[in-house]
């Protein structure tokens, strides 16, 4: 008996060491190619954009390895399915570091075979151009990251975009998009970051953004947006910061908006906005930065920003503000240049009034 267990104990122990090899190589090849489908998509894409300055962005897109040596591309490991196209022109990854990105051509509408990607970054090549795939909502249902900042992005936001129900950010600052901003925006359930600044968009602020419980950070700054900023901005839960500057806004700035908790950067300057500037600051209140210069503002300077907990950066200028600039905090910490080209402000730190 004695004799033949040993034998059979270290047949076993050999199962078991082939057995575990054959795993690690199984998901070796699982981590390393993506499936022959994913792999077609991804060589579309690559063939649709052009690294006008041969950074070699593409140079490891070959070979059946797109999960593991393709540059900027991830793969869910269990199943080879592309996840994540992060290709950004300004990194540190030692390919792009120290020379600015710089790529042009379109992106494919085979992104939109990539059924499975969380993450779609092509960020800062500067030329990249033509429309958003408009298969991209319907396609895309995981999409969490989509970001293609600073780029030369033309045509419309796709009408189906709140359709994207797992987005969480979504990045188009400084492109060329153009038309209306969707009515339906705020069926983005899941976005907390909302940057669309920096483009050509117009038509009004939808009402809908006022539901986005998550939104964090909305930009819609330096566009050619209209009409009056909607009194639903005013609610929501964990809005902190609000770039709308640069637009053609008109109408009253909302007195629920300057007196939201949460908001503590707000930049409303560069617009046409008319009235007074509501008086309902309180001791909750804390802004890093109250840009509201160059409107057509009137009325006092608002007393009650004295109870405010905090006023870090406060611009007034250039309105048609008029009456004694209130005393103490935190206007003593304030310069001249923050009331400046207004009708008729005066008292400190403005000269005296008379
Ligand atoms: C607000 O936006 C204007 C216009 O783009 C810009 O000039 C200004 O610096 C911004 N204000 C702050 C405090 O960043």
């Amino acid at each position: 008996m004695q004799c033949r267990r040993r034998p059979a104990m270290a047949n076993l122990r050999l199962r078991h060491l082939l057995a575990f090899l054959l795993l690690l190589s199984v998901s070796d090849a699982v981590v390393n190619s993506c499936t022959p489908s994913d792999r077609e998509a991804l060589l579309a894409v690559k063939s649709a954009l052009v690294d006008e300055r041969h950074m070699g962005v593409f140079s490891t897109w070959s070979g059946t390895a797109c999960c593991s040596g393709w540059y900027g591309v991830s793969c869910d490991p269990t199943d080879g399915r592309v996840t994540d196209i992060t290709l950004r022109g300004e990194s540190e990854h030692p390919l792009v570091s120290g020379r600015p990105g710089f790529m042009s051509g379109h992106l494919s509408p085979s992104l939109c075979r990539l059924d499975r990607l969380t993450t779609l970054v092509l960020a800062d090549w500067r030329h990249v151009s033509g429309p958003i795939p408009s298969c991209l909502p319907s396609s895309l249902p995981h999409l969490r990251v989509l970001d293609l900042t600073g780029n030369q992005v033309s045509g419309p936001i796709p009408r189906s975009l709140p359709a994207l129900s797992s987005l969480m950010h979504l990045d188009l600052t400084n492109n060329r998009i153009t038309g209306d901003i969707p009515a339906n925006f705020g069926d983005l359930g899941m976005l907390s970051r909302a940057l669309l600044g920096g483009n050509l968009l117009t038509g009004d602020i939808p009402t809908s953004i006022g539901n986005m419980n998550r939104l964090a950070d909305l930009d819609l700054g330096r566009n050619q947006i209209s009409g009056e900023i909607p009194e639903s901005l005013g609610g929501m839960r964990v809005l902190s910061t609000l770039y709308l500057e640069g637009n053609g806004l008109s109408g009253r700035i909302p007195g629920s908006l300057l007196a939201n908790r949460g908001l503590s950067i707000v930049n409303l300057s560069r617009n046409e906005l008319v009235g007074e500037i509501p008086d309902v600051f309180h001791e909750r209140s804390y802004f890093t930065t109250l840009d509201l210069s160059y409107n057509l503002l009137t009325g006092k300077v608002p007393a009650t920003l004295r109870a405010a907990a905090f006023v870090g950066h406060l611009d007034l200028s250039h309105n048609q503000l008029c009456g004694h600039i209130p005393q103490g905090e935190p206007f003593d910490h304030l310069q001249a240049a923050s009331f400046s080209g207004n009708d008729c402000l005066c008292g400190g730190p403005l000269p005296r009034c008379t």
